[in-house]
C-alpha cells in the first residue's frame, strides 16, 4: 500500500519544502500536462529534473500529454523512476513501455475514465503499473468517480490472473472518504493531490491516508 501526493496543489513557488513536507511518502505524484491531450498546462522535463535534485523520495510523472511515444523516455531517461503514458495517446504502447523500462524506470499506462481496460488487458507483461483514473484527467480538486471502482477490480483480477507485481493506481478525487473503497476493489498506489497539500499538514495527511488503507494490505496482494 503506497502513497503518492500529487504536487498538482503544493505551492509552486515552494516545491522543494512542498516535497521535504511529504518525505514519509513513497513517492513524488507529478502531473505534467501539455494544455493539448488536456486543457491546462503544468510543467515539463526541465522542472522535473530540478524536482529530481532535491526531492528525497522517488518521483511518479503522469504524463498527461500528446506523442508519448517521443516526449515520455526522456523522463526515465533523466531519472523519474516511474513513468506513465495515457493510453489513448500511445502509438505503440509496447515499444513506448520497453523504452521506459530500457531507460531503467518502472512503466504504466493510464485509463482515462471513458477509456475500457479490457482491450489492452495484452499489454500487463510490458508494464509494472496501471494507473485507473477516478476523474477527467486536467485538474485537481475534482469529485471522485466511483463509477471506475468496477474498473479497478476487473485490472485488479486481470493482474491476479496475470501474476507478478504489477501495481495499480488511483488517481483523482482520493482522500479519507474514498481511499477504502479503493483500496476494497484492489487499487494499491494512491494519489492524492488536494487532500494532502489541501490539508493543514502535508505530512499528517500522508500518514492519515496511509492509516486508513494499511489493514487492507493483504487483499491487494497478487
Ligand atoms: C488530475 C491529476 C491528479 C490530480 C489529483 O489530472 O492527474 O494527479 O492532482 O488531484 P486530486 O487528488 O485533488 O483529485
Ligand atoms: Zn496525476
Amino acid at each position: 500500500m503506497q502513497i503518492s501526493p500529487s504536487i498538482l496543489s503544493a505551492d509552486f513557488a515552494n516545491l522543494q519544502a512542498e516535497l521535504d513536507a511529504i518525505a514519509g511518502a513513497d513517492w513524488a505524484h507529478v502531473d505534467v500536462m501539455d494544455n493539448h491531450f488536456v486543457p491546462n498546462l503544468t510543467l515539463g522535463l526541465p522542472v522535473v529534473e530540478s524536482l529530481l535534485r532535491v526531492s528525497p523520495i522517488p518521483i511518479d510523472a503522469h504524463l498527461m500529454i500528446e506523442d508519448p511515444d517521443r516526449w515520455a523516455p526522456p523522463y526515465a531517461e533523466a531519472g523519474v523512476a516511474s513513468v506513465t503514458f495515457h493510453i489513448e495517446a500511445a502509438r505503440d504502447p509496447v515499444r513506448l513501455a520497453r523504452d521506459i523500462r530500457a531507460a531503467g524506470a518502472r512503466a504504466c499506462f493510464a485509463l482515462k475514465p471513458g477509456t475500457p481496460f479490457a482491450p489492452y488487458a495484452d499489454l500487463l507483461g510490458e508494464v509494472d503499473m496501471v494507473l485507473v483514473m477516478t476523474v477527467e484527467p486536467g485538474f485537481g480538486g475534482q469529485a471522485f468517480m466511483a463509477d471506475q471502482l468496477p474498473k479497478v477490480a476487473q485490472v485488479r483480477e486481470a493482474v491476479r490472473r496475470h501474476g507478478g507485481e504489477i501495481w495499480i493506481q488511483v488517481d483523482g478525487g482520493v482522500s479519507a472518504s474514498t481511499i477504502e473503497a479503493c483500496a476494497q476493489a484492489g487499487a494499491d498506489v494512491f494519489v492524492a493531490g488536494s487532500a494532502v497539500f489541501g490539508a493543514e499538514s502535508a505530512t499528517a495527511a500522508v500518514e492519515e491516508l496511509r492509516g486508513l488503507v494499511a489493514r487492507h494490505g493483504a487483499h491487494a496482494r497478487p
